[in-house]
């Protein structure tokens, strides 16, 4: 039997947590599940925002349900101690290198929607992020120079094998939707880009069914707000794949609507709401819980093979909104829990 590691963290984590898992549970699959400490909750409770139990269930698991952390009582802590360490933690020792991240707005939601509601209601994309290179993992370098200027330094660097994996993963998903892949670089200016895209051009060769096309990151961020339903599936680097992403969020309405995956190429992937653990509503029962209803979706679609399965769950969540249900951040009154319940009707 599959099993699920569930690290709720701390924050808003655990009510949204706790929804995604009833609705697993109401499907009746056959999965066990192990609970695990992360981020300000473990940190208060053993010392360390990722404990080695924690890690270690992490890796014995087929899936990990993230919930969020980053605990304020944690904020004057030194680097090493915050909740925000537990994520890096995890992405690295799991080995995590490709994050998708789905931004497609619900009907019913184009009011939430940064943009006029004509073009929110096109947005729905899949944007693929590098998460475990660039410039986030190069050589780092604080100095002071012989002329008494602080200089800071971050290298960006990929090699070759980085940018062909998380590539495929590009083409693979282009495959699964429309047959259309967008890789996003700066390789009029960049050597890793120009690396980049000589790289995905290459790879490109193996999926002759899937249209590939190319678009420098500044340009792409203008096209976001301009006409994103143009964006199917995006393929980039990590820097340039926060950056785009947090884009396409605020523009498919609530922050609470949004899943992610973060998947290691093998079938084994930590899912989780793009959003954090949200102190200033924790433990009001505000919090929507779509977000991690969806990424549980996510996690049986990717992990357990169980296509079927999420897709009853999206499509609950999509007849929940469309029917009316509604919490604070989309303007409604639902509380967490209500919400569930609205997406448990529509699962039958
Ligand atoms: P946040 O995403 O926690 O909250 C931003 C705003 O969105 C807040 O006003 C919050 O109330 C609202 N919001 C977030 N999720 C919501 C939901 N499900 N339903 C309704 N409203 C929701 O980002 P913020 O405030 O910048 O960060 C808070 C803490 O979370 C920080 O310590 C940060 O480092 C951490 N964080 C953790 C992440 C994770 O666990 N993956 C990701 C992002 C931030
Ligand atoms: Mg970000």
């Amino acid at each position: 039997m599959p099993l699920i590691a569930i690290l709720a963290g701390d924050g808003i984590g655990p009510e949204v947590t706790a929804e995604a898992r009833r609705v697993l549970d109401t499907l009746g699959l056959d999965l066990g599940y192990e609970e695990g400490l992360v981020g300000g909750a473990a940190y208060k409770a053993v010392g360390h925002p990722l404990p080695p139990e924690t890690l270690d269930l992490a890796r014995r698991a087929d899936a990990v349900l993230f919930g969020a952390v980053g605990d304020p009582d944690c904020d004057a802590l030194e680097r090493q101690f915050r909740p925000e360490q537990a994520i890096l933690g995890l992405r690295k020792e799991l080995g995590l290198f490709a994050n998708l991240r789905p931004a497609k707005l619900f009907a019913g939601l184009e009011d939430a929607s940064a943009l006029r509601p004509e073009i929110a209601r096109e947005i729905d994309m899949v944007i693929i992020r590098e998460l475990t290179g660039d410039v986030y993992f190069g050589a780092k370098g604080f100095r002071t120079t012989a002329d008494g200027l602080r200089e800071g330094h971050d290298e960006m660097r990929y090699d070759e094998r980085e940018i062909a994996r998380i590539a495929r993963v590009g083409f693979e998903t282009a495959r699964t939707r429309k047959g259309k892949l967008l890789s996003v670089d700066k390789a009029n200016v960049l050597e890793t880009s120009q690396l980049w895209r000589d790289v995905v051009i290459e790879v490109s060769a193996d999926y002759p069914d899937v249209a590939l096309s190319h678009m420098y990151v500044d340009n792409a961020a203008m096209q976001m707000v301009r006409n994103p339903g143009q964006f199917d599936v995006i393929v980039t680097g990590n820097l340039f794949g926060d950056i785009l992403s947090d884009e396409a969020s605020m523009c498919a309405g609530s922050i609470g609507m949004l899943p992610s995956a973060a998947l290691d190429g093998t079938g084994r992937g930590m899912y989780e709401p793009i959003h954090g653990s949200a102190p200033d509503i924790a433990g009001q029962g505000k919090a929507n819980p779509c977000a991690a209803i969806l990424s549980a979706a996510m996690m049986l679609r990717h992990s357990l093979d169980l296509p079927d399965a999420a897709d009853r769950i999206e499509a609950a969540v999509a007849e929940a909104i469309l029917g009316g249900a509604r919490t604070p951040d989309l303007g409604g009154t639902l509380s967490t829990r209500a919400m569930g319940d609205a997406v448990l009707a529509h699962l039958g």
